[in-house]
């Protein structure tokens, strides 16, 4: 068993906390939030992830994993991750600061010949700069990047379809990817730079995946042709892989529009034109405007003053996360061509827009409504009976841009249903 230290307890530093615990090793938690530390201590998750509460009691009880906000607990570990944030630079670039001035002040602290591993996610070659920033020739440094969902992030964690690991030294390489005791997961060990870029090699390729897949999907809707039947069929050709083909109002979050915007800065600065970059990110954004078009054709082709009642807010579902949402996205539009949006989320309660309104029921949120529009695929609204609204709206018309109602429950109740990519 191994003592591990986890610099930032977000919530790729959680989980790699609280799963490295639960596989047995001797975990230490650092945040420079006492409140966040606070709650974390006391057993509860400070992130909305399926499983994680229990596992954060059940290994502090275990004695296996506890949290600090003072950075000296991590003095005695073997292997130091770091998990702190790498926010979007004005220029579309990742800001490091946070990881090098981690670095730096681990550099007076860390044991001798520990290991340092990075973990955020890190544009190619800023593993130099954290050796610099470290100063230390007796640490390894190691990146290993973390391919976690969000909402599915513990399984993730335990189910990886592969572990990336590298370093200008094998061994230590080995010894992170050892760590995870998975003996059935393919492990590729690398040098440090090829495995910070399949990183965000990957992220970019699912956002391109799922842009050409809403291009697609707008493509069925023009030519009579149904989205779920030829998505699924491109899906059966292993080449392709049947998962990551759903469309849907964009793709969002606190990774993909990140990764997506920093891999093109870095091409840039290396005189690469990765265009099919920028092309994912402009197709993304007219799939919002696509959406919006599909709710105003149905109001005689005007949004003025009409009442939309949207369901889902955050960028998927089983997260509490708006960050670059689509449905914030698409919500923005709708109000900017004069509608008025009210919104139910199951677990967003407040908003910072005062444009949204927020209801505290989904039957609230339908009241007068012109249309449904579902941005979310909450698993609550499937089981909504659609006979339980029918009367509280003013138009039975329901627009699921996620694909994932049941068509025909809908249709027997009155209701006019409009697909993402389908009639
Ligand atoms: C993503 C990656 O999937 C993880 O592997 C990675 O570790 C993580 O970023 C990260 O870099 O930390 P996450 O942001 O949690 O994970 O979200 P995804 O589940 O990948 O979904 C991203 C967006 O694509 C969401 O808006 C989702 O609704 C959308 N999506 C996904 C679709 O529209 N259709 C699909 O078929 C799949």
């Amino acid at each position: 068993m191994a003592n591990i230290g986890v610099i930032g307890t977000g919530y790729v530093g959680l989980t790699t906390a609280v799963c490295f615990a639960e596989l047995g090793h001797s975990v230490v938690g650092f945040d420079i939030d006492k409140a966040k530390i606070n709650t974390l201590s006391s057993g509860k998750s400070t992130i909305h992830e399926t499983g994680m509460s229990e596992l954060i009691s059940k290994n502090l009880a275990n004695k296996n994993l506890s949290f600090g906000n003072d950075i000296k607990i991590i003095q005695e570990c073997d292997f130091i991750f770091l998990c702190v944030p790498t926010p979007q630079d004005a220029d579309g670039s990742a800001d490091l600061s946070y990881v090098i001035k981690a670095a730096r002040d681990l550099g007076q602290l860390l044991k001798k010949n520990s290991t340092l591993v990075t973990k955020s996610t890190v544009p190619v070659n800023a593993w130099e700069d954290v050796v610099a920033a470290l100063n230390r020739n007796d640490v390894a440094v190691v990146s290993n990047p973390e391919f976690l969902r969000e909402g599915s992030a513990i399984e993730d964690f335990f189910n990886p379809d592969r572990i990336v690991v590298g370093c200008v030294d094998d061994s230590k390489a080995k010894l992170v990817s050892d760590l995870y005791k998975q003996t059935d997961v393919e492990t590729i060990i690398t040098d440090n730079s090829s495995a910070e870029l399949i990183k965000y090699a990957s992220n970019s390729f699912l956002a391109i995946k799922l842009s050409y897949v809403n291009e697609i999907a707008a493509l069925c809707e023009a030519v009579g042709a149904n989205a779920k039947d030829v998505l699924s069929g491109m899906g059966k050709d292993s080449r392709i892989g049947s998962r990551f083909l759903e469309p849907g109002p964009g793709w969002g979050g606190s990774c993909f529009p990140k990764d997506v915007r920093a891999l093109r800065v870095t091409a840039e600065d290396n005189a690469i034109n990765l265009s099919l970059l920028t092309a994912a990110l402009e197709s993304n954004e007219k799939t919002h405007r696509r959406i919006v078009d599909k709710v105003e054709k149905e109001l005689s082709n005007s949004l003025i003053g009409k009442i939309i009642s949207v369901w889902g807010l955050t960028f998927k579902a089983n997260t509490d996360d708006m960050r670059e949402s689509p449905a914030i996205a698409v919500i923005e539009r709708l109000i900017g061509r004069g509608a008025s949006v009210v919104a139910f989320d199951p677990v967003i309660k407040n908003i910072e827009n005062n444009k949204i309104k927020i209801a505290k029921t989904l039957e609230e949120c339908c009241e007068s409504a012109d249309a449904i529009l579902i941005l979310t695929e909450w698993n609550e609204f499937v089981k909504v009976n659609p006979e339980s609204i029918k009367n509280l709206v003013k138009n039975k018309i329901i627009i699921d841009a996620r694909n994932f109602l049941d068509k025909d429950l809908w249709i027997n109740s009155g209701f006019k249903f409009i697909g993402n990519g389908w009639q």
